[in-house]
Parts: structure tokens; sequence; C-alpha cells
């Protein structure tokens, strides 16, 4: 299950991933049946311990309680402090993606992290706030399925898009042209672009669609200025020239 739901998002994308932090959590069947019928291709979980970020959400029993009533992708972001703790009982619960971040384990300790995971059959990423240069995951990039450039400091929805992250997009894309670039934070239908023009596959969103009504329209409006950078890309690519 887990491995072709990574192949599953890599061939979804590029896509977008509402992250399940602001939804309504007393409805979440009916949330699931939204976010479906707006076409969505994968979930993203907001794992938070109140210990490496300041804020606590949620655990295994809802992972379990979402693998139970879709067959979507579960794309669990860990903002835990000891991320290998928990790695099994998630991957039990239903992940199929573990992404963790550098700067939640010791100096070192990310190599034997991500190899733990993977012995588990699952997908990895590795995660880095905005503060954090890449350089603390150049060692770790060759062994990941996924890497996830933070464009708010992991904690909380709602925050405002650091552009920061747009150039570390640009970096990796180019070193790692296979690699899954993952974006997450203050995504909304104008900053979604400069992400993609960026080189990024997978779109994390909160806000932007879990505070409108139709998520529908949500998912239509951010997948509209996917395909116009995508669109003028081409163009670029047949240097201007009409087909
Ligand atoms: C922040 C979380 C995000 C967050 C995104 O730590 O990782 O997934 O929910 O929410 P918005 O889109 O509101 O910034
Ligand atoms: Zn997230």
């Amino acid at each position: 299950m887990a491995t072709s739901s990574l192949e599953a998002i890599r061939s979804a994308s590029p896509a977008i991933l509402p992250s399940l932090l602001r939804c309504d959590f007393g409805d979440l069947k009916g949330e699931l049946e939204k976010l479906s019928l707006a076409g969505t291709k994968a979930l993203h979980l907001d794992v938070m311990d109140g210990q490496f970020v300041p804020n606590l959400t949620y655990g295994m029993p809802i992972v379990e309680g979402l693998r139970r009533h879709t067959d979507l992708p579960l794309d669990v972001h860990l903002m835990i402090s000891d991320p290998l703790a928990y790695a099994k009982p998630m991957v039990d619960a239903g992940a199929d993606l573990l992404t963790f971040h550098i700067e939640s384990v010791q100096p070192g300790e990310a190599i034997e992290v991500i190899e733990a995971m993977k012995e588990l059959g699952v997908g990895v990423g590795i995660a880095l706030n905005p503060e954090t240069p890449i350089a603390t995951i150049s060692e770790c990039l060759p062994l990941v399925d996924l890497a996830l450039v933070m464009s708010v400091e992991a904690g909380f929805g709602g925050q405002s898009f650091n552009t920061s992250a747009l150039e570390k997009l640009r970096v990796l894309r180019q070193a790692y042209p296979e690699l899954l670039l993952q974006i997450d934070g203050g995504i909304d239908a104008e900053t979604i672009g400069d992400a993609r023009a960026a080189g990024c596959d997978l779109f994390v969103v909160g806000s932007a669609i879990f505070k409108q009504a139709d998520y529908c329209e949500a998912f239509d409006q951010l997948r509209s200025s996917i395909q116009k950078v995508d669109h003028s890309q081409d163009q670029g690519d047949l240097g201007g020239r009409q087909v």
C-alpha cells in the first residue's frame, strides 16, 4: 500500500495536498467527502506534540480513523521531538509517507532515522524550517523520497508565506531533478504560482481551502494558478514560438 501510494502521489504531481489542521474535526467523514469531490489526490496530516512545536494536534487515532474511510495516500508531517519513536505506530495506523524535521533530530542521527523509516516500507521525507539552511539536509537528500521546504515556521496554520522557501526550491530542483519537492505554509492562489515556478511538485494548503465554503472552487483557483505557470513555462521552452 505505502510504496504504491508514494507512486500515486508522484504521478499526481503537481498536486494540492489539503492540510487537515483547520478542518471540522467533528465531521471528518464529511470533510473527506468534500475533499474527494474537489479532486484531492492525497491528504496532509499535521502531527504536533507540543514540544518540538508549541502546538498540539493529533496522533495515531485520527490517522487510523481516516485510513478506515479513504484509500487516499496519507502524507504525515511529523512535527514531534522523537519522530522515530512514533514511526511504526504511524505506519500501523495507515501512514503512507512520513516526513520528519531535520531540526528534531541530533546532528548525525538523520540518516539512521531515514533508514529505519524506510524499513517500515513507507515513503520518507525530510523537512526544514525557513531559518534552516539546505546544507543541513544535504547528506539526507540522496536517501529520501521527498524534501519538504517550510514556507512558515512549523507549528501553526494561517501564517504568512516566507519567500526564502523559493530560493531553496530552486536550488533543490536544480541539484535533484527527480526528487519530490513539497512546500507547506501560507500557500494560496498567489503564492502557489511562485512555488510552482521555483520547481515545486506538491503544495500543502490549509487556510486557503478550509476558509472557503466551496472546496471545489478553492481547488480550481489553486490548480489554475499552477496551470498558468506551467503554460507560460511551456511557451518559454518553445522560445515563444506558436505551434
Ligand atoms: C504548519 C503546518 C501546515 C499548515 C498549513 O506547521 O505544517 O501544514 O497547516 O496551513 P496554512 O496553509 O494555513 O499555512
Ligand atoms: Zn504540514
